[in-house]
């Protein structure tokens, strides 16, 4: 069976971007895949977390991720730093990764911008351990949103001279498997800019754990233009608010924008967002309702992680003690 690997930073609550780009196709896939899925404590901490911030934070990214649908019992979900199979692979790729390759990550440049001295050294080799944490289970297919698409081929590339180094056919090639609707969700208030986490405005973004009123009212402030909607997709060529809200309606209803616009075409927004906005509360209710219970028992919520953690351990520890032993370390 094709094993999967995935992962969510543990910072501020998961968005319909992360839900829509990543987790509802991490649920999907437990159908007939191995999954791994993965809370990137390590990966949160190359920018400075409040410490009990971080430990909430994870608890809530692990309710939101079981109330959505992951399945800890068939499946693995657990904390990355419970499993020290990451970081020790992760510093045998701190030395094959290139100086060069790193300084192309266009994330890194994104998140540090000019001020890249004074960012830590964790971030900018955060994607070799992005790969480590793949490589590690030799996961073949990766379920990501579009912004991870270079890490993964880094990834590869890392896994390729590696096996080249040290004449060895031992890390296999990873696929990204990006999905064909919503693979970059922008935010509400700018078309050319992504729905993030981290963006000062909460208005920006429509968190997991919204309630039904929050979500009506970000769509109804969303950032629009004065026309109507066009009857095809090529009309939204220059409106990138317009196709980002096309873009998420079709997401959520399954359908494709050329759908979407042959019954919504020539519309207002007025209506057009009273629709998108049931839609989204249809999807978003549930999963806030079912986290907040969740999250009154939360050391059922550790307990899940902890097995998820022994469990991963497991498959990775083998792997990576086999790395270690192809680099020449005395065992
Ligand atoms: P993170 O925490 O930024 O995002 C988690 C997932 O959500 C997707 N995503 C989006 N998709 C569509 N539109 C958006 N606006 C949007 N914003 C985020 C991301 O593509 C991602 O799939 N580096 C990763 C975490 C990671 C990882 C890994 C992923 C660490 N190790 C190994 C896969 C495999 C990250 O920061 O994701």
């Amino acid at each position: 069976m094709t094993r999967v690997f995935s992962g969510i930073q543990p910072t501020g609550i998961p968005h319909l971007g992360n839900y829509l780009g990543a987790i509802r196709n991490w649920v999907a896939l437990q159908d007939d895949h191995e999954c791994i899925f993965c809370l990137v404590d390590l990966h949160a901490i190359t920018v400075w977390q409040n410490p009990t911030e971080l430990r909430e934070q994870t608890r809530q990214q692990a309710a939101v991720l079981l109330a959505s649908g992951i399945d800890p019992v068939k499946h693995i979900l657990f904390n990355q730093s419970a499993v020290s199979a990451h970081t020790r692979l992760g510093w045998i790729f701190n030395c094959v990764a290139r100086l060069g390759w790193l300084n192309r990550m266009t994330q890194f440049k994104d998140k540090a911008g000019k001020d890249r001295e004074n960012h830590s050294a964790g971030l900018y080799v955060y994607p070799n351990l992005m790969a480590a944490d793949i490589l590690a289970y030799k996961a073949t297919r990766v379920p990501v949103g579009d912004d991870q698409r270079q890490h993964i081929e880094l990834a590869n590339d890392i896994a390729k001279k590696f096996n080249h180094d040290y004449e060895v056919e031992f890390f296999p090639e990873i696929e990204a498997f990006v999905p064909p609707q919503a693979a970059r969700v922008m935010s509400l208030r700018d078309g050319a800019k992504k729905m993030s986490k981290s963006d000062a405005s909460a208005q920006s973004r429509i968190d997991m754990t919204d309630d039904a009123d929050t979500i009506a009212l970000k769509i109804r402030r969303a950032k629009t233009d004065p026309e109507p909607l066009p009857s095809s997709p090529e009309g939204l060529a220059e409106r990138p608010e317009a196709r980002n809200l096309v873009g998420l309606y079709a997401a959520l209803a399954d359908q494709t924008p050329e759908q979407v616009l042959q019954q919504h075409g020539g519309e207002g927004f007025g209506p057009f967002k009273k629709a998108l906005t049931d839609v989204l509360v249809a999807r978003i209710e549930p999963i806030a309702q079912e986290t907040a219970r969740l999250l009154g028992d939360v050391p059922h919520i550790d307990a899940i992680l902890r097995d998820g953690g022994q469990r991963a351990a497991t498959i990775a520890d083998p792997i990576v003690t086999e790395a270690e032993r192809l680099v020449g370390f005395l065992k």
